[in-house]
């Protein structure tokens, strides 16, 4: 998730782009920098640096440069650390480029064509700047064209050619990234939010189309050279609004990111069909190495953890604890070397994760963090750090940062147990593929989201709630109590159902909320025993059921089946019903979802 700025036109550039920056600066917030081409001869400026947008406007405020052709770029480090050389614009050679996305296979690029001692970065995207300029002989098609053909992964490339003075190039897979033109001049940027103070007609740049952007105008052709003519869009949008890409909340934004999301965390890691870590420098032996696992974390990050846990401990069968951090850090941990602790964090800030990262160290164990921040404390401070690629999280409640820290569990874990001699490779492709598989039946829910708000007004009406499941079903419970009670505000309590006659059950009374997970077969039938108990006390219940199971007459006032073809993959259609339901809840409550009471994105305290 980056924020890519271009333009050319009548305007002063560099106003142009230090504006758009900051209404992009919410997809990251790393570093920014622009490139300027001044229109006389080749001399191109380029300013950029680790920092937010207002530390690089105030590096420019007495900048005398008259320009009206540029590119910005605000950054969510996904390769190479959070400083001034990764920052983005890249320069090589006539080439000057900004990129949202991930080079799958810059490493072969680098090898390939002999770039190693040319590079000044870490960064996949200077790479592709190389690559351009390897094929730029003035043409920039044929150079853009050859480019493309060699890389495998995602971008969204904003490119300038040092003599070519007033045109802006573009390409784009999967990233995104819109175009307009007005009589001011032509724009493109990562999303609208950029656009609108200058214009609210727009198209989305289509894949694989070279999109050209002059001063009177924009031309779009197709690999082939043939020209396209891209359907334009309208946009109704104010800026705040604009920066949620038309959502009314970022988490409902952000949930709907978690497709995007888990395939920019998944896909890079995946070769051939296996997990493959050699890019995040973990090696097996990490992974066979020790003789337990202690993970340990806060909030929903931890709430991961228990998913991860129910899932690699049956596996591997090495004890795989889950602590809470804040509990963890004052109490005698039975770490050691032979002890992988597992950290898991969002912000890789969170204070108490951090103490029991360090305590975890002064015992002797090894650090493997999984961390969407790159370059954060926890990551800086981890022996290993396998970054998340959800780009950056906003709302308070954690959504698609928790979905993929759950996919790195469990690619961790399918990685863990081949090394472990657990899973042959024929067992690790099948669950490979059942994990890719859980995308789709992420976007499944996504598409079908008016039943879920349907429950969440009767949910709205009450004043308690409780989740209750057994096994992973439990662990999965207990993020989506977090999830309602942190925004909505409602009581909400998450068990493991066997647990509830032990005492809990004694609130149950007539028209108690009790969402009741139920997905894994081999314990179906008790829990299907668990939620009679309820119903007969009166309680309202919502049934989660994989597609396919045998429902009980009378069992559930609501019910909502998931699409997937196994037990262990349900965590990730399941988090999204949950997450969907506190999200309505709150909304219909007129609650601040974005920015719940008494709360902070990153717990930076004790
Ligand atoms: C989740 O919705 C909360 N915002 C909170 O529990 C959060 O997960 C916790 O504070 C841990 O934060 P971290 O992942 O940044 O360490």
């Amino acid at each position: 998730m980056c924020g890519i700025i271009g333009y050319t036109g009548r305007l002063d550039a560099l106003n142009v782009l230090l504006r758009g920056l900051e209404q992009l600066e919410y997809r990251g917030y790393d570093s920014a920098g622009i490139a300027l081409l001044s229109g006389k001869g080749d001399d191109r400026l380029l300013i950029k640096k680790a920092g937010p947008v207002a530390a690089l406007k105030e590096t420019c405020e007495n900048l005398k440069v008259e320009s009206h052709c540029g590119i910005g770029h605000t950054r969510w480090a996904t390769h190479g650390g959070v400083n001034d050389t990764n920052a983005h614009p890249h320069i090589a050679g006539k080439v000057t480029l900004i990129h949202n996305g991930i080079i799958e296979n810059y490493h072969n690029l680098i090898e390939k064509f002999g770039f190693r001692d040319l590079l000044v970065s870490e960064t996949d995207t200077e790479v592709a700047a190389r690559l351009l300029n390897y094929y730029y002989s003035g043409d920039p098609y044929e150079a853009i064209r050859r480019t493309i053909r060699e890389i495998t992964g995602s971008y969204a490339f904003c490119i300038m050619f040092e003599d070519i003075h007033d045109k802006i190039f573009c390409v784009r897979n999967v990233s995104p990234m819109v175009a307009a033109h007005m009589e001011d001049g032509s724009f493109v940027a990562s999303d609208v939010t950029a656009v609108i103070p200058y214009t609210n007609r727009y198209f989305v740049i289509p894949e694989y189309q070279i999109v050209t952007l002059g001063q009177d105008g924009i031309s779009v052709q197709d690999f082939e050279g043939n020209p396209v003519s891209p359907e334009m869009l309208e946009v109704n949008w104010n800026i705040e609004a604009a920066q949620k890409n038309g959502f009314p909340h970022f988490m409902l934004k952000e949930i709907h990111e978690q497709p995007e999301a888990l395939r920019n965390t998944i896909t890079p890691r995946l070769e051939n069909g296996l997990p493959d870590f050699s890019e995040d420098g973990i090696l097996d032996e990490v992974l066979s190495g020790c003789d337990k696992i202690a993970i340990v974390a806060c909030g929903t990050a931890m709430y991961a953890g228990m998913v991860g846990k129910a899932l690699i401990e049956p596996i591997i069968k090495i004890p795989v604890s889950v602590n809470i951090a804040s509990e963890f850090r004052y109490e005698s941990p039975l770490v050691d070397e032979k002890t992988l602790v597992l950290v898991i964090s969002q912000s890789g800030e969170t204070i108490d994760t951090l103490a029991a990262l360090r305590l975890s160290k002064e015992c002797g164990a090894k650090v493997l963090s999984i961390v969407n921040v790159k370059g954060s404390t926890i990551a800086r401070e981890s022996d290993y750090v396998f970054y998340t690629h959800a780009g950056p999280e906003i709302a308070v409640a954690s959504t698609k940062a928790y979905m993929v820290q759950l996919a790195s569990l469990y690619l961790i874990g399918c990685r863990m147990s081949m090394a472990r001699g657990k899973f042959t490779e024929a067992e690790a492709r099948t669950f490979i593929s059942r994990l890719t598989d859980s995308i789709s039946a992420v976007q499944k829910i996504l598409e079908n989201k008016k039943r879920i708000k349907e429950a969440a007004s009767l949910v709205a009406k009450a004043q308690d709630a409780f989740f209750v499941g057994r096994g992973l079903d439990y662990a999965f419970s207990l993020e989506g109590s977090l999830k309602l009670k942190e925004i909505s505000y409602i009581h909400a309590e998450a068990y493991a159902a066997g647990e509830l006659k032990h005492g809990t059950i004694a609130l149950i009374e007539k028209d108690t909320p009790v969402i009741a997970v139920a997905t894994q077969d081999h314990i179906y039938g008790k829990t299907i025993s668990n939620i009679r108990e309820v119903r007969a006390r009166g309680a309202f219940v919502i049934l989660i059921t994989k597609t396919g199971a045998e429902i009980p007459e009378d069992i559930c006032d609501i019910h909502f089946a998931v699409p997937v073809s196994h037990d262990q993959f349900s965590v990730f259609p399941v988090a999204v019903i949950l997450q969907l339901l506190a999200y309505y809840t709150s909304d219909m409550k007129g609650l601040n979802v974005d920015k719940p009471r008494n709360l902070a994105k990153s717990v930076t305290v004790e």
